[in-house]
């Protein structure tokens, strides 16, 4: 495919090197752990990297690099290793990086099991975490005097939706630091929304498991970064620290989620600005926090760095009752965690996603007990709407 094709064309194609085995218009699932080589030599070769060739499928497959392929024009970058989930992305796109001794600045909002990985058990291998507000340029700035071995951030964050300014953010850190590695966690913005690699950040990581797939069916993730760091991820993150290989069924359904992800995440945005106004007119609604919506706190950096404004809304009831008796009372929504889906899924991050957090925590974070997170769905967005208005009626009742 050629570069100048459009992303929706490439992502359908992917870089089609060769025709696929018998002609075959989609890549047949590789169900196999091991290749057979013809001879040591090529064995040898293959292991110190002088012949091209697949080994083992934890190095490698077709079915993996036709999608690490797409992911690497997706989000612009000269690589990506696909991982069995987020985490797998995020540990192996992270870790391999870290020893004792180096400082990791990470922003306070970020997914409930990466602020675990990141407060729990990077400080136990002597890694000094600092967790600072990355939409506060001045706490970026004062916390980057120290030298600083990696920053991490959501491109919008779970659950708060803050937008940071990418640009800036990573401009900062490569001026104190040229050697600082940035990485940004763009699960919600899929690289369509926002391609970080564009504005500065070293290494992209996903959780595939939600918009890249789209249909809640498997659980996947991506490391995206370029030549330079690609070495250490394969190698080290992925082949020694995590093994985390996704299955050839999963890359090949991933393979399909991606090749309709411009017409989901357009629908997907849509719906959700639809939704977002509908609770902000909401008198029973106290907070509303979606990067369309004039009245977010970045408004004018998402405006600058998203193209558009994602499927992920959250918001506040008056009480924290209300927010349990809504979710409780939801018809249509589906009351589960995870997000990207074709269904409408609602979930309470306090005790979900985020229980991770210590009340304190959240509340330092951006967040509180009474939010909901919404990932808003491919269904007719009246139906979504009239579902949750009939969900907080009910809540509502004494
Ligand atoms: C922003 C974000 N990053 C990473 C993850 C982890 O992904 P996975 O569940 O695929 O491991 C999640 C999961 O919800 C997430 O929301």
């Amino acid at each position: 495919m050629s570069k100048e094709h459009a992303m929706r064309t490439r992502l359908i194609h992917g870089d089609k090197h060769e025709m696929n085995p018998f002609g075959s218009l989609q890549m047949p699932i590789f169900q196999t752990s091991t290749y057979q080589f013809e001879s040591t030599k090529q064995g040898a070769d293959r292991f110190a990297g002088k012949e091209p060739g697949y080994i083992y499928a934890r190095l490698g497959s077709p079915s993996t690099t036709q999608i690490e392929e797409k992911l690497a024009i997706l989000e612009n970058t000269e690589c990506a290793v696909a991982t069995s989930s987020g985490m797998g992305a995020i540990s192996s796109g992270t870790i391999p990086f870290l020893q004792k001794g180096d400082r990791l600045v990470a922003d306070k909002a970020l997914y409930g099991c990466t602020f675990e990985l990141f407060s729990q058990q990077l400080p136990k291998w002597g890694i000094d975490v600092e967790f600072i507000d990355f939409a506060d340029l001045s706490a970026v700035r004062k916390a980057l005097r120290k030298k600083t071995k990696m920053t991490y951030c959501e491109t919008i964050a779970n659950p708060t939706m803050k937008v940071v300014d990418l640009e800036k953010i990573c401009k900062i850190a490569h001026d104190k630091n040229p050697d600082c590695i940035c990485v940004v966690d763009n699960t919600f913005a899929t690289g369509l929304i926002c391609k970080p690699h564009d504005l500065g950040a070293d290494i992209v990581v996903h959780s595939a498991t939600k918009y890249l797939n789209g249909h809640g069916d498997i659980i996947a993730g991506f490391v995206c970064c370029d030549s330079k760091y690609y070495p250490q991820v394969l190698t080290n993150g992925l082949k020694n620290i995590t093994g985390s290989v996704p299955a050839p069924l999963n890359a090949f359904l991933l393979n399909r989620g991606l090749k309709t992800l411009p017409l989901r995440m357009k629908a997907h945005c849509e719906n959700a600005m639809k939704v977002a106004k509908w609770l902000e007119e909401n008198k029973d609604i106290e907070a509303v926090y979606y990067p369309g919506l004039k009245s977010h706190p970045q408004y004018k950096t998402a405006k600058k760095e998203l193209a558009m404004t994602g499927g992920m809304i959250a918001f506040e009831p008056k009480t924290a009752k209300i927010a349990e008796k809504m979710m409780n009372n939801v018809k249509l929504c589906t009351l589960a965690v995870s997000l990207g889906d074709c269904e409408t899924l609602i979930e309470h991050p306090g005790s979900m996603t985020h229980s991770t957090y210590t009340e304190e925590e959240m509340i330092d974070a951006g967040f509180n007990k009474k939010l909901i997170r919404l990932s808003v769905g491919l269904e007719d967005p009246d139906d979504i709407i009239a579902d949750l208005d009939q969900a907080l009626k009910a809540a509502l009742k004494k």
